[in-house]
């Protein structure tokens, strides 16, 4: 029988030991519901796509248009590269970052990854009236999306903790579902320490 850990108090946020960093693919929830988490923890919230944004002076798609995605992919790493480094937090990384082999590296040091896992029907739903995303910027974008989720999604399968988006839930719902399966995981952890420490 598997055990369950003891649930955490509910009196107040349990204190974060290292940085939640939430993968995915566009439409995930990870900055809407990042930023409820993060409200939760008492902690910052990070967006990874915004801090690129801000250190070059460029919005995401003009990144990609002038400067290309590898420039785009190589600031990815060094934005979270720096943001790990930093207080631990909640991190919402761009759809492609945990594919970069170093970023997944350093995420595993110095953070717990949590995939925000959805179908493809809900994703879609999600960014089809969105502009904003380079990437989906093609005849078929609904084409592209199954394409990643395809490729992708064995990559984010390596993340510590998975969590299902579902259709209706609120942020924080998800949220707390996000910090129940981050306290599970912490107990399966033997000598490591926790994430999510009692206050
Ligand atoms: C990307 C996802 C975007 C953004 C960029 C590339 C990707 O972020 O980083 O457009 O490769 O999946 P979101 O996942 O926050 O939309």
């Amino acid at each position: 029988m598997i055990e369950r850990p003891a649930p955490l108090p509910v009196t107040c946020a349990p204190r974060l030991t290292r940085t939640l960093v939430l993968v995915g693919l566009m439409g995930a929830g990870k900055t809407s519901v990042g930023k409820r988490l993060a409200q939760l923890l008492e902690v910052d919230f990070t967006d990874s796509d915004a801090e690129i944004e801000r250190a070059a002076g460029m919005t995401v798609p003009e990144i990609f248009a002038r400067l290309g995605e590898a420039a785009f992919r190589d600031g990815e790493r060094r934005v979270i590269s720096r943001l790990l480094a930093e207080r631990p937090g909640v991190l919402a990384t761009g759809g492609g970052a945990f594919l970069e082999p170093r970023t997944r590296e350093e995420i595993a040091v110095h953070g717990t990854s949590v995939w925000l896992r959805a179908d493809l029907a809900l994703l879609w739903d999600r960014v089809r009236d969105r502009p904003g995303r380079p990437l989906l910027q093609a005849p078929d974008p609904r084409a592209v999306l199954s394409d990643l989720l395809d490729r992708r999604y064995p990559i984010y399968a390596s993340a510590d903790v998975v969590v299902d988006s579902q259709r209706g839930a609120s942020h924080e719902a998800m949220a707390r579902a996000i910090v129940e399966a981050v306290h599970a995981w912490d107990a399966t952890q033997a000598g490591r320490q926790p994430t999510l420490e009692a206050r």
